[in-house]
């Protein structure tokens, strides 16, 4: 198990000695250089993977452009990638509708039919313009 955690900046990760226990790589990265390398996830991955490394899996878990970056990555070297859609989940019971994703074709709940999902056959493109649904109205809040 190699875990890649990645942050803006040291002060900002966590649990690293937990990550540490479990794992037989950890890899840290920040955007700013203070902890571990600052090339930051996916480049470390691109090159270790033309250096030769072999993964089978790749769990990526984290904000929506992450996972999606993580899914280009991973894809032309056909590595399974699996993405956990949690932050585009609201109420989570199903009810609300606000984590509808198309997923190999077919409309998902990630709260319900998830939140885990092939990150090669998410609907990327439908994902981010459904996420941008009250940009114009969280634009106006934030700047009163
Ligand atoms: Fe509301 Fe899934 S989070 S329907």
């Amino acid at each position: 198990v190699t875990t890649v955690i990645e942050g803006r900046a040291g002060f900002l990760l966590y649990w690293l000695d937990r990550l540490e226990a479990v794992s037989d790589e950890l890899i840290i990265a920040t955007r700013d250089g203070s902890i571990g390398e600052k090339e930051g996830y996916p480049k470390g991955l691109v090159r270790r993977l033309d250096e030769g490394e072999h993964l089978d899996r790749v769990i990526a878990i984290g904000c929506t452009f992450m996972m999606y970056e993580m899914a280009q990555t991973t894809r032309p070297y056909d590595i399974k990638t699996i993405v956990s859609l949690n932050p585009i989940m609201i109420d989570g019971t199903g009810m609300c509708g606000a984590c509808r994703v198309v997923v190999d074709g077919e409309t998902k709940f990630a709260c319900v039919d998830g939140p885990d999902f092939d990150a090669h056959k998410v609907d990327w493109d439908l994902l981010f313009s459904r996420r941008k649904a009250y940009l114009g109205p969280e634009t106006d809040s934030s700047e009163r």
